[in-house]
């Protein structure tokens, strides 16, 4: 097929263009993330605790313009079809994130969306398991250049196509550049073949995590209603809006078991986040605590085929909707913009010393 091999070869030659246009060196310095102490009341919790969970686990650029000015490159470049890179992330571990990274895909494949998920969960790579799948090749078969993208797309049925990831994601800072640009080559092609790039990441703030959220286009943070998860994801939205302004930052709340506690909890984030962090936070939509969850992963069959008409199915539908709405966003570039930022981001910690 000419036409798209050309098409391939015009989108690896962008992509080599943007990482050109990089800086290949970094002398940005890092500093703790957090300066001021607050005192927000969460259920209790002062907030106090939040900024020190903050500190204790992350860092932040003391110069983030490099990567935000990345950002404005890979906008600049030649228009070309992107895929939206969305993250899905928590602060805290166990609220739903594959769960809810499986049925939006889902969702958004049968509105006419052509949708593929990572599993960028570097710890527990499990997307695969709640999908009932086992494929043979994941990403780190590409980064050694065994097996073409290609080759590890993995479709599933329902119409979305997953890539497993696992701890092959970590090796993508530190490729050297014929490795890298052979990668990302490849891995551009997503942009012809994808209209949305889910990454289902691990929960916290790893320097891992940070990076995919801060490179993604958009975030969507999961919360439960328990305060312990409010904070972690306050943590996280502090985090990801501090390093990188240019992220849309989303909140799902999850597994509220009333309106009443599914609004409540959506206030109080709204809140706080427009009161400390001056961000605007865009609420997407609440999910109920629904038996038919934890029903769908125990035969890991996704809820939203297996009980359509269920609430929580209802739900994430309604979320796809919304999201698809919001698809007019500038573009970050798609997955090449998406990869240059984490690889910039991985470069600048490694000098930093961060591990
Ligand atoms: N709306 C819901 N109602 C009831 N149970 C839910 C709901 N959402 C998720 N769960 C349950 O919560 C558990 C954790 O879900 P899931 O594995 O998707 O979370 P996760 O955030 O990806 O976890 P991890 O941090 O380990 O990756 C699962 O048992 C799932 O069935
Ligand atoms: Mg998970």
């Amino acid at each position: 097929m000419p036409d798209q091999a050309h098409g391939l070869r015009a989108l690896a030659d962008i992509a080599r263009r943007e990482l050109e246009e990089l800086p290949r060196s970094s002398e940005t310095t890092l500093t703790p993330v957090l300066a001021r102490k607050s005192t927000i009341d969460l259920n209790g919790l002062a907030a106090s605790h939040l900024d020190q969970a903050v500190c204790g686990s992350s860092y932040a650029l003391a110069d983030i313009s490099q990567v935000n000015q990345e950002r404005v490159n890979s906008v600049s470049a030649p228009r070309v079809q992107h895929a939206r890179v969305i993250a899905i992330t928590s602060g805290k571990g166990g609220v739903g994130k594959t769960s809810i990274s499986t049925n939006l895909a889902l969702m958004m494949a049968k509105s006419g969306q052509r949708v593929v998920v990572l599993d960028a969960d570097l710890g527990l790579a499990n997307l695969h398991i709640m999908l009932g799948v086992n494929p043979k090749y994941h990403l780190q078969h590409v980064i050694s250049g065994e097996k073409t993208l290609g080759e590890v797309l993995y479709p599933c049925s329902g119409g979305i196509m997953i890539v497993g990831g696992g701890s092959g994601m970590c090796d993508l800072a530190d490729l050297d550049n014929a490795r890298r640009d052979a990668f990302l080559a490849d891995l551009s092609s997503l942009d012809e073949m994808a209209d949305v790039i889910l990454l289902d990441t691990g929960a916290g703030l790893s320097r891992n995590v940070i990076s995919f959220l801060c490179a993604a286009e958009e975030v969507v943070v999961l919360s439960t209603p328990e305060p312990t998860s409010l904070m972690d994801a306050y943590a996280t939205i502090k985090v990801v809006s501090r390093e990188a302004p240019e992220v849309r930052l989303g909140l799902v709340v999850n597994m509220a078991r009333t309106d009443e506690e599914a609004r409540a909890t959506k206030d109080r984030m709204i809140k706080i986040t427009k009161q400390y962090l001056k961000i605007d936070l865009d609420f997407l939509g609440s999910i109920p605590f629904d038996v038919v969850v934890p029903q769908a992963v125990r035969a890991q069959k996704p809820f939203t085929t297996t009980y359509p008409n269920a609430q929580a199915s209802r739900a994430v539908e309604q979320i796809a909707s919304h999201m698809g709405y919001r698809s007019q966003a500038p573009s970050g570039g798609g997955i090449s913009g998406f990869l240059n930022r984490m690889q910039n981001f991985g470069r600048r910690l490694n000098s930093a010393g961060h591990r």
